[in-house]
């Protein structure tokens, strides 16, 4: 990514266009391939103002709160998917006005809600999550097939009696993962339910999937929807949401302060809590543009955050000359699960937000946030 770095507030997300439709690219070719409906997975990235550009390529959007169905049936258009682990009373007829396909978590949810759907004068298509009880996802924390697992009905709670309204099953089991990993959980999928996909009209293969990684093999992701097309006479359904920002987009930092402390550590304008939370849950390293693993260059910083947190701090990271006060550090991959789940505890003012247009070489600042954003969440 060419932005300039000092064209932009600190902090700021920023989002590449270029790669964006790269993505939305090679998504694309899998629907080509085989047919297959891909949806945006809002969990992971719900920058709406770039909606118009990605509906030119998914079929719809993947919601998992009340929230994220009115924005997806508001600004996204499409075919509107609603997931949630249960839905509440009081919300439920909104989202019936927003669905297009609905998933329970469980027989006893479809029991309570069903005739409330088959009242609405929408159509909507109603689904089952499964649990396959098999995931290579190795994080706890984000393993959804994890030992005592809420999500999803398990093959000894299924209830094959219940499945009259009843047109889609849906797994998801993966995270961030290759196509093996689908393949070897599909074979779960199909062994324990296989019976029941004959039945079926549609089945969602979740998200998790990284399609737009460099190594994924698109091939057999397409092997595995055709087969399943074929075998059961039913339309797939894919929900990512990483693989459609990923590498999309940065997080321009500055350095505020140079401290020792036995250790050289920088202060930056930004929260590993507050704007990339996912660096402590689950947890990773973000990479930065011209920087390596501690020692790798002649200078090595802990680079830490702006709350009070002890444990604000994003890593351990050298550089081939000394950090100075001032200097913009850019993190990589920053688009995905960063804007959607940001906060701003201690009072850290949420990054800006701001897109890179490779062809006009312009970076805009779209949307800026003030001390309003603070107070309006607390009362
Ligand atoms: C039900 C469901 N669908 C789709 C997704 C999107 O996953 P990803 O962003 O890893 O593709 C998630 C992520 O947790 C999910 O829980």
């Amino acid at each position: 990514m060419n932005i300039d770095v000092n064209a932009v507030p600190t902090p700021s997300y920023v989002l590449d266009l270029g790669i964006l439709h790269h993505n939305l690219q090679i998504l694309a070719s899998v629907r080509r391939k085989t047919g297959c409906k891909i949806l945006l997975a809002f969990k992971g990235f719900a920058m709406f103002s770039l909606f118009p550009v990605i509906r030119k390529y998914l079929q719809g959007a993947s919601a998992s709160s009340l929230d994220e169905a009115r924005l997806a049936s508001d600004e996204f258009g499409g075919e509107v998917h609603v997931y949630m682990p249960a839905y509440k009373e009081e919300e439920f007829s909104e989202i019936l006005s927003y669905a297009d396909h609905l998933v329970f978590n469980s027989f006893s949810q479809l029991e309570r809600f069903k005739d409330k759907v088959l009242a609405s004068p929408r159509n909507i298509s109603c689904g089952i999550r499964l649990n396959p009880q098999y995931s290579e996802v190795e994080v706890e924390l984000y393993n959804p097939c994890a030992r005592y697992s809420r999500l999803g009905v398990t093959e000894k709670e299924f209830q094959p009696e219940k499945l009259d309204n009843i047109q889609g099953l849906h797994f998801h089991a993966l995270c961030g993962q290759n196509a093996d990993s689908l393949t070897h959980t599909l074979d779960r999928v199909e062994a324990q339910f296989g019976e029941y996909l004959h039945r079926m009209v549609w089945v969602n293969f979740g998200g998790g999937h990284h399609i737009t990684r460099k190594d994924y093999d698109i091939n057999q992701l397409c092997r595995l929807i055709d087969r399943v097309q074929d075998r059961y006479g039913v339309a797939v359904y894919l929900e990512p949401g990483e693989a459609v920002a990923l590498h999309a987009g940065v997080l321009v930092t500055q350095v505020l302060d140079i401290i020792r402390n036995e250790i050289n550590i920088a202060i930056l304008d930004t929260s590993a809590a507050a704007h990339m939370p996912d660096v402590l849950e689950m947890p990773y390293r973000p990479e930065i543009a011209g920087a390596g693993l501690p020692g790798q260059y002649e200078h090595t910083y802990r680079l830490g955050g702006l709350t009070c947190l002890a444990g604000d701090v994003v890593g351990d990271y050298s550089f081939p000359d000394p950090l100075t006060v001032g200097q913009k550090l850019v993190f990589q991959d920053m688009a995905h699960y960063t804007m959607v789940k940001n906060n701003t505890f201690n009072g850290v003012r949420l990054p800006s937000i701001g897109i890179y247009d490779p062809e006009r070489r312009t970076t805009k600042i779209i949307r800026s946030f003030s001390y309003e954003d603070y107070k309006t969440r607390l009362s």
